[in-house]
């Protein structure tokens, strides 16, 4: 046992030495490339090391850490634009963090010695009530957008974890409470400003509507560096309900029969969660109205799926969706504690099907590791009212999105999990994933993130970055020979 831990120890101390202390390749030159560009933000380097350790352990996911070269925390687009024009003049990889949510890691890039633009420092927001917008700087944190907009009564809709990115997240979708009425956050990016490839500061991409075109779902796969979105928000009430259902494992297929036969027809002022999580299954409800409306629209739904325990509650938006997360905070903490691996299924109009249910039901109980599987609805929702290539988000029709997050404490439980996930995907899921939950292991990426709509994505990538500036595992490439077009989507 002793000499067990005593190699663990060894081992971290090697890493950390040789990570904090070895020099980069060209780490010189771009030093005095930066310093000549008068970058007004703080640039913390690995010999800076306690400012350096809290930008590592800002990501959230600590199950891949790359060690960059450098951490830049710019003040404006110029020094994004500086940061950018020395990787360009160095040919050096960068890459944009904003809220460190990759669950892969992606924002400090897929090797060591990436430049990370680090955007927590670009966190304004300028609400317009009379247009309905906000320009949101991409730094926001989700809880600082929600909160800000709460001052308005406005909301708009995104993910429900207050830690999330703005800059991660709504190029890459935003799915979340408020999708059925208000669509998800990508299809309400109005514009951007984005710094380019070139070293060109965008300040309105709209008058390029092929890069807008590409940020509306993959704006986070390397067309640039967003610094901030401009957003379309809504009014909403002042007091909005939730409802909150709770259920035995047992019960898991009435949940099921009830979802697929009522999902789609539930008022869209209504958007749903369901969270299991070891032995307890809790459904969620947003509701845009008063808790007597909610109730009477979500009866029927409690008729057929039987829970043990029904509640209601009042409250403004903020409050209701910060308190799910608090009330929720022991399983969140546990589904998102430090390693974990993600995997996300469409799931099509039919809903999962009675086998589909069995085989992950067994699964669930027999694995080994811990394992939280949430199911969003989608269905009958204004998210499913766009056309599958009107921006580069190509997941429409489906009934909800289904994930599982597993906290890793061995390399088995991945084995099992990459062995149940393909299984259970070829048999009775859709062939698509959602692009937010990265997955570094998943095989035909580019088909399942994008669909028919890849190859556009590749076009507009060799327009605006031919030489690949902005590149990881899983960015968008400047050329393909992978179509796919034949993919059947609707099975
Ligand atoms: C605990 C947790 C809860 C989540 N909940 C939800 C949810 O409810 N709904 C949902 O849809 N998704 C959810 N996600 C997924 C989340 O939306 C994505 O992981 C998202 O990409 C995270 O954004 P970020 O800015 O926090 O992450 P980062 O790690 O900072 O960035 C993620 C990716 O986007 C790129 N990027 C970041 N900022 C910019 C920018 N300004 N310009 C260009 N590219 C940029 C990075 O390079 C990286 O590749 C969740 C993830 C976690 C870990
Ligand atoms: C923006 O960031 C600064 C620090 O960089 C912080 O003090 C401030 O509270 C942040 N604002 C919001 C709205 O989060
Ligand atoms: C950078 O690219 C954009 C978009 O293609 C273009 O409009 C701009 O002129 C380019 N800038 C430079 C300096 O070449
Ligand atoms: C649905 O929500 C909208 C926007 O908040 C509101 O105007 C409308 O009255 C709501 N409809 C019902 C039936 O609650
Ligand atoms: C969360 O983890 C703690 C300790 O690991 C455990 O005691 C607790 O039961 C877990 N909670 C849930 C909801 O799984
Ligand atoms: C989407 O496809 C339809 C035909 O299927 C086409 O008419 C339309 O122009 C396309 N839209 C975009 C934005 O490419
Ligand atoms: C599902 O698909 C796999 C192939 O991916 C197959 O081997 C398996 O038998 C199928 N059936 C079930 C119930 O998993
Ligand atoms: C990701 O890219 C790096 C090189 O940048 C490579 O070493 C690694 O194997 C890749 N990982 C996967 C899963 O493809
Ligand atoms: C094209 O396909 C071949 C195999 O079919 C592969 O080896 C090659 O790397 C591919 N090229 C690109 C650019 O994807
Ligand atoms: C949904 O998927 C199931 C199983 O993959 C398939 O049998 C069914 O035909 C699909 N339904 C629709 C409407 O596409």
């Amino acid at each position: 046992m002793f000499s067990y831990l005593y190699i663990i120890y060894f081992f971290i101390i090697t890493i950390h030495a040789s990570s904090y202390f070895s020099k980069c390749p060209e780490e010189d030159s771009l030093r005095e490339c930066l310093d000549q560009y008068h970058i007004k933000g703080l640039i913390n380097f690995r010999d800076n090391v306690m400012a350096y350790n809290n930008d590592i352990n800002f990501e959230f996911n600590k199950r891949i850490i790359h060690f960059p070269v450098a951490f830049v925390h710019p003040i404006d687009e110029i020094d994004v634009q500086s940061a950018v024009k020395c990787a360009i003049k160095l040919n050096f990889p960068i890459t944009a963090r904003s809220g460190g949510h990759s669950p892969e890691g992606y924002g400090l890039g897929d090797k060591d010695c990436y430049l990370v633009v680090d955007l927590r420092t670009l966190n304004k927001t300028t609400v317009s009530i009379t247009s309905q917008t906000a320009i949101v700087g991409t730094g926001n944190t989700l809880g600082s957008l929600y909160k800000e907009l709460q001052q308005y009564i406005f909301a708009f809709p995104a993910g429900d974890s207050p830690s999330v990115g703005v800059g991660g997240h709504m190029p890459g979708g935003g799915i979340g409470f408020l999708n059925r009425k208000f669509g998800i956050s990508s299809d309400n990016i109005l514009d951007a400003q984005i710094v380019l490839a070139n070293g060109t500061v965008v300040y309105n991409s709209k008058k390029y509507p092929e890069l807008l075109w590409a940020i509306r779902g993959a704006g986070n796969a390397g067309y640039g560096i967003i610094t901030s979105l401009t957003i379309k928000i809504y009014p909403i009430q002042k007091i909005i309900s939730s409802v909150q259902l709770e259920y035995d494992f047992d019960h898991i297929p009435s949940i099921f029969s009830a979802i697929n036969q009522l999902g789609s027809n539930l008022h869209q002022n209504l958007t749903f969660t369901i969270d299991f999580v070891a032995s307890q299954t809790v459904v969620r409800g947003i509701y845009l109205g008063s808790a007597s409306e909610l109730q009477s629209c979500i009866q029927e739904f409690i008729k057929l799926s039987r829970p043990k325990r029904v509640s209601y509650i009042e409250n403004d938006f903020y409050n209701l969706i910060i308190n799910n997360q608090e009330k929720n905070d022991n399983s969140k903490r546990n589904k998102t504690s430090e390693v974990f691996k993600l995997k996300s299924f469409f799931i099509n109009s039919s809903g999962l099907s009675y086998e589909g249910i069995k085989y992950w039901m067994r699964f669930a109980k027999s694995f080994k590791c811990p394992i939280t599987t949430s199911i969003v609805l989608l269905g009958g929702g204004r998210v499913n009212e766009i056309r599958r290539n009107e921006t580069a988000f190509v997941h429409r029709g489906f009934l909800y999105l289904l994930e599982l997050v597993v906290t890793l404490q061995s390399e088995i439980c991945i084995q099992e999990l990459e062995i149940f996930s393909k299984n259970f995907q070829q048999n009775y899921t859709n062939f698509e994933s959602y692009q937010n939950y990265v997955d570094r292991n998943l095989d035909n990426w580019q088909c399942r993130y994008y669909g028919k709509n890849f190859e556009k994505l590749v076009e507009i990538k060799q327009k605006y970055d031919p030489y690949n500036l902005f590149h990881w595992n899983q960015s968008i490439p400047t050329n393909t020979n992978i179509s796919c077009n034949d993919i059947d989507t609707t099975g």
